[in-house]
């Protein structure tokens, strides 16, 4: 097994991150982009050198673009196809080899992830998740989030030195996506694990270590979603999960990979996004107290909030065809990087875009849950998550303060925070409120 990963790595990852490497030491700001986190360079002052270079810019193994006009042009075009080999014109023997050495494992970044396939087969993936994920289950999971929030909540209180991120940001979306896949409580912890481990994945160029620790993650995954398809199957549970099993028609790989990408989806962009409002809440006291006097003013300001610092980072699209767009010429197979956060500082939309305002009044234009056919399918449920938790949090701990730097992830693609040390105090308890 060892010498196939390792294969695929290289194909993957070791080749790109070398190429990456080089361009990198020459300056090029994509590439430092890219390897942002692991050399420390700043992504913000590198999406503006790159936003100078006009809409769009191209280096020899990739384009890229963080004009928002052309981003969400980009993404709701079919002749855009997602970034996989198939897509991009390899010779014939490196995609042989890629076929040859696939580990067969649930990787949310690879088919059949429905994330990184095509329509029409994208359908046969999406549409039995979207059916299950209707604005009705949603709300059901309204009472459940409230609930949890109330005991996280308690919790804290009476912990001397908490961790906003370990004691509140992380548990939340966890226990809620581990209910929406009907998980046992004795699994969800390996859950948090694994996905700690499988992050990664999304960034572009991973070192050999970290992407050997993620496929060993994932197949583990791979055996336990294994033996929870089979169990929901005889037994069917009121979870979103066995809807999905018993109406989608797919097979136990198709499941299994459906289960680690929501698990993923779920958990690792819903963390990130209720840190990153506290972090920036509470960074900005003006903003804090405009939205504890005016609570109708919280999805505004969540929306502000995924549009300053997006969860996701990027993704990328591969043309697949020779095609113009908004007046640009992109050729066959030509790999566009999509910032979807530089896209959100866009100042021909945002004006003044490095300014973070909860009433910015088209603040939800952002793309942080990307558009098109794969736009985000958890969306609502992010934002019930977020809305709920954050008025919760700042209700019940009125003078709530940072008691330290918060650590960021360190990751290119996945934006948030590892730690987030405060103080407070709590107040008596209130009910949260699910409105
Ligand atoms: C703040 C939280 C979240 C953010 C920022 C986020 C962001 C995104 C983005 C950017 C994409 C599309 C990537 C692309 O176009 O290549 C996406 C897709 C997806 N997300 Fe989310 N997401 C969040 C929460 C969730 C949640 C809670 C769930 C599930 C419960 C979820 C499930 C999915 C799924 C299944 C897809 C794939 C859709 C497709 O390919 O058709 N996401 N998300």
């Amino acid at each position: 097994m060892q010498p196939t990963i390792w294969i695929q790595w290289v194909l993957s990852h070791g080749i790109p991150r070398a190429a990456l490497s080089i361009q990198a030491r020459r300056n090029e700001p994509l590439a430092r982009f890219l390897v942002g986190p692991r050399r420390g360079g700043d992504p913000l002052a590198l999406l503006e050198q790159i936003r100078a270079r006009g809409p769009v810019s191209r280096t020899p193994f990739l384009s890229v673009t963080a004009d928002h006009g052309l981003c969400r042009a980009i993404l709701r075009d079919n002749r855009f196809k997602v970034t996989i080999p198939a897509n991009m014109g390899l010779p014939r023997p490196i995609t042989w080899l890629i076929r040859r050495t696939d580990p067969q494992l649930p990787n949310p970044a690879e088919p059949p992830s429905m994330l990184q396939v095509d329509p029409p087969q994208h359908s046969r993936y999406r549409h039995p998740v979207a059916h299950a994920f209707t604005p009705r289950t949603i709300d059901r999971l309204r009472l459940r989030i409230i609930e949890k929030t109330s005991e996280l909540l308690d919790r804290l209180a009476a912990t001397p030195h908490p961790d906003l991120v370990g004691d509140f940001a992380a548990p939340l979306p966890a226990e809620i996506i581990a209910d929406v896949l009907g998980v046992p409580e004795t699994l969800r912890s390996q859950m948090l694990e694994r996905g700690e481990h499988g992050a990664p994945l999304l960034d572009v160029g991973v070192s050999w270590k970290t992407f050997r620790r993620a496929m060993d993650s994932l197949r583990e995954a791979d055996q336990e979603f294994g033996h929870h398809i089979e169990q929901l199957r005889n037994e069917p549970g009121d979870d979103i999960f066995s809807h999905i099993i018993r109406d989608g028609n797919l097979t136990r790989r198709e499941l299994a990979t459906t289960a680690v990408l929501l698990a993923g989806a779920g958990f690792e962009t819903t963390v990130n996004l209720i840190g990153n409002a506290i972090v920036l809440l509470l960074q900005h006291p003006d903003q804090l107290a405009m939205v504890r006097d005016n609570p109708e003013l919280w999805p505004g300001a969540i929306e502000e909030v995924l549009r300053f610092d997006s969860p996701v980072q990027m993704t990328s699209r591969t043309a697949g065809c020779d095609l113009e767009l908004a007046g640009q010429h992109f050729s066959a197979h030509e790999i566009v990087l999509l910032p979807l956060g530089g896209a959100n500082r866009d100042p021909a939309l945002f004006p003044d875009p490095n300014r973070f305002d909860i009433t910015r009044p088209n603040a939800k234009d952002h793309l942080a849950f990307s558009s098109g056919v794969h736009a985000c399918l958890g969306a609502s449920l992010a934002r019930m998550e977020a809305t709920i938790a954050l008025q919760a949090l700042f209700e019940r701990f009125p003078d709530l303060q940072l008691s330290g730097t918060p650590a960021p992830r360190g990751l290119a693609n996945l934006h948030g925070y590892r730690h987030i040390p405060v103080r407070g105090t709590s107040t008596a308890v209130r009910q949260p409120n699910g409105r």
